[in-house]
Order: C-alpha cells, then sequence, then structure tokens
C-alpha cells in the first residue's frame, strides 16, 4: 500500500465493500463493511489503517461535540435542567483531538446538550472547526444570539444555524437573523435542505432554520412561539419547521419507561447511531452512543483513547428506555 498511487476515498456506505481511493500523504481510510440485517449485532466496524504506522482501528463517525451542558433556558422538554452529570465546558484540547478524528467535508453539531452560545470560546472553535475542512453546526435557544454574536459567528464561517423558538426571546433572534441575513444579500435556505444535491456546491449558502417544537397547543412549553406564528413575516416563513418531539429515551423527568428485549432489540436494529457508527464526544472528552445520553449510561470510550473504543451492543444500556421515533420499525 505503501508504494500504491494515493487517491482520494469515496463516502462510506453501507454497502458490503466499500471502494477507497487514497489521496494524501497521512491518515488512510479504509472502509469494509459487512451486512447481515437479520442479526442484531452491529454490523463489522470499518477500519483505519495509519499511513507508516501499520495499525488499524474501528471507525466511528463523529456527529456531535458537546461545548457544554450547561443552559440558560430551563426547558421541561429536555433532561438538561435535571441531568445528574457533572457540569462543564469543552477545553482547547478536547476540541483539537476532536477535530482530528473528523472527515473533510462533514457537518459537525457543536451542540448536543446544552446551550452551545454560553461557551466564551465558540467562535474560535467555529472557526477551527472550518479551518480543519469540517461545516459546523448550531442549535441554539438563541438567547444569546446578539446581531453582533452573529456577525462574528458568520465571520468565522458558520452557515448552518438553526434557533430553537422556546421563548419570546428565541423568536426575535430568529427575525432578527432573517432580517440580517436579507439586509446582507446572504442567501439562505431552509436547514432541512443542506442535503439536497442543487445545494451542495454553494459554499456561501447559509442553512438557517427556526425550530418549532410540535407539542400539542395546550403545552406551556413554546406556547408563546406557537401563539404568533402568524406574525412572522410571509417571507421568512419558509424558514420555520415543526419537529416532533420525544423524550430523550426517559431522560426528561418523569418519563422513564422499560421497553421489552424484544421493542429493544428492534430500536437498535433501527438505530441511525449504531447502524451508521455515529458517536458523540461529550464537553469532557468521553464519548458516547447518542445524542440522547445525557448520563453516559452509553459511554464507549474517550477522545483520547479514540482507537480503542469499544462499541459492542452491550454498551448501549439506554437503549431500553429509547422513545426515538425514527428508530421504530416494525
Ligand atoms: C438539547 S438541544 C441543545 C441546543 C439548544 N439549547 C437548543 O435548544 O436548540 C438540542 C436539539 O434538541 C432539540 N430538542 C430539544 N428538546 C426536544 C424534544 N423534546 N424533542 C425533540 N427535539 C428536542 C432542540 O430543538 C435542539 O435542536
Ligand atoms: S432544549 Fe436547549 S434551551 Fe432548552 S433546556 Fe434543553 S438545552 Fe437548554
Ligand atoms: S437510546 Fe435510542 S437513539 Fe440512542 S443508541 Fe439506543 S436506540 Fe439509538
Amino acid at each position: 500500500m505503501k508504494d500504491e498511487a494515493v487517491k482520494e476515498k469515496i463516502w462510506y456506505s453501507e454497502a458490503k465493500e466499500c471502494k477507497f481511493e487514497l489521496k494524501e500523504y497521512g491518515q488512510y481510510y479504509v472502509t469494509i463493511f459487512e451486512k447481515n440485517s437479520s442479526e442484531t449485532s452491529i454490523q463489522k466496524t470499518p477500519a483505519i489503517y495509519y499511513y507508516g504506522r501499520g495499525q488499524y482501528c474501528n471507525f466511528f463517525k463523529i456527529e456531535e461535540m458537546e461545548m457544554t451542558n450547561n443552559c440558560n433556558l430551563n426547558c421541561h422538554n429536555c433532561g438538561t435542567p435535571t441531568t445528574g452529570y457533572k457540569k462543564g465546558f469543552i477545553d482547547d484540547s478536547t476540541v483539537m483531538s476532536t477535530l482530528s478524528w473528523t472527515r473533510k467535508g462533514q457537518t459537525l453539531n457543536y451542540h448536543r446538550v446544552g446551550e452551545p452560545l454560553l461557551h466564551p470560546k465558540l467562535c474560535t472553535y467555529i472557526q477551527w472547526g472550518v479551518d480543519a475542512g469540517v461545516k459546523p453546526v448550531i442549535s441554539t435557544n438563541g438567547v444569546l444570539l446578539t446581531e453582533e454574536m452573529l456577525i462574528r459567528l458568520y465571520n468565522a464561517g458558520l452557515r448552518h444555524l438553526v434557533i430553537t423558538l422556546h421563548t419570546k426571546k428565541s423568536l426575535d433572534s430568529f427575525l432578527m437573523c432573517c432580517k440580517w441575513f436579507a439586509d446582507n444579500n446572504i442567501e439562505v435556505a431552509n436547514f432541512s435542505k443542506r442535503h439536497l444535491k442543487e445545494y451542495d456546491e454553494n459554499g456561501n449558502m447559509m442553512f438557517f432554520q427556526g425550530k418549532v417544537l410540535a407539542f400539542s397547543q395546550e403545552e406551556e412549553q413554546g406556547k408563546y412561539v406557537r401563539n404568533n406564528l402568524d406574525s412572522i413575516p410571509s417571507e421568512f416563513r419558509e424558514l420555520l419547521q415543526m419537529t416532533p418531539v420525544h423524550t430523550w429515551a426517559g431522560n426528561v423527568e418523569g418519563t422513564k419507561r422499560n421497553l421489552s428485549s424484544d421493542d429493544v432489540i428492534n430500536h437498535q436494529k433501527n438505530c441511525y447511531f449504531i447502524k451508521q457508527h455515529v458517536i458523540n464526544v461529550r464537553w469532557d472528552g468521553t464519548i458516547v452512543g447518542c445524542c440522547f445520553d445525557f448520563e453516559n449510561e452509553n459511554e464507549l470510550g474517550n477522545i483520547r483513547e479514540y482507537t480503542s473504543l469499544n462499541n459492542s451492543l452491550d454498551k448501549y444500556r439506554l437503549c431500553k428506555q429509547c422513545d426515538a421515533n425514527w428508530a421504530i420499525k416494525e
């Protein structure tokens, strides 16, 4: 392999075999899949080959890098206010370690549990991500999103922004952003269109959304926004998205349940995180199996020991409480 022409790897898929070509001197990705949908075990993970080191390791996709699990709101649709996990903020070396394992061109969520705009170095980390070749994504409650902050984030290279419309302040921030993009002739598309081919090549497109959690009309959480959607100027309404709610696998207070073992298997079989080897990095560098995991029940390892992550199914203990609507298929 050392002497072979080095070409570019193509995107990884669930196919049994994935063709690859390698381009640059450095880290090689060698991706081999074994898929057997009748079994519930995790498909064999692909491997990374380190040029010159002759060493393989499991291969995962890091989708989320948690800035902090602190928050300035207290939404009762969320486990952040009640989590018992230690609170803190990600540091430079954890960001660096995480970025070093990302793939060029991938999106990377800078939110998970908590409010990312509370992190004083968020803009610096966005810039680092852009420099490392990823597309940073932020979901925020909008409380700290001033026009000055929006400009700083945009100038750092942020092109994927979601504001969850929890409160009046969130809605005001959403409208401020809509106006700023329009005033500055920035082309904007709904965040949900980011995967569409026609938007692929446009590096300057701003993907943006006001996310409305689809609670029932009586529910207090987000009520102000749901009652005032008509006040949003019509040209900005296409940037809204109604999103179904879940309980974060029972991490919302009072929602814990225990699935039957058949249901657990069904969830795991259909779970996007498990099937695609998607993982999350927490603020302290620990790695968990999915974004529902507030308490590190599915802890797989640490970003500083990335090459020895263990994603065996028995590590996924939280699945017995899972209510992800997208992980259920009869
Ligand atoms: C935990 S929040 C953290 C980011 C930020 N604080 C926010 O609220 O946008 C991460 C994502 O989960 C979404 N979310 C929060 N509670 C939810 C629920 N019960 N069901 C579905 N999505 C939810 C938010 O809209 C946000 O995009
Ligand atoms: S949904 Fe977001 S804003 Fe609300 S408590 Fe959770 S992390 Fe905070
Ligand atoms: S808790 Fe649900 S979303 Fe998380 S890994 Fe298990 S099945 Fe997937």
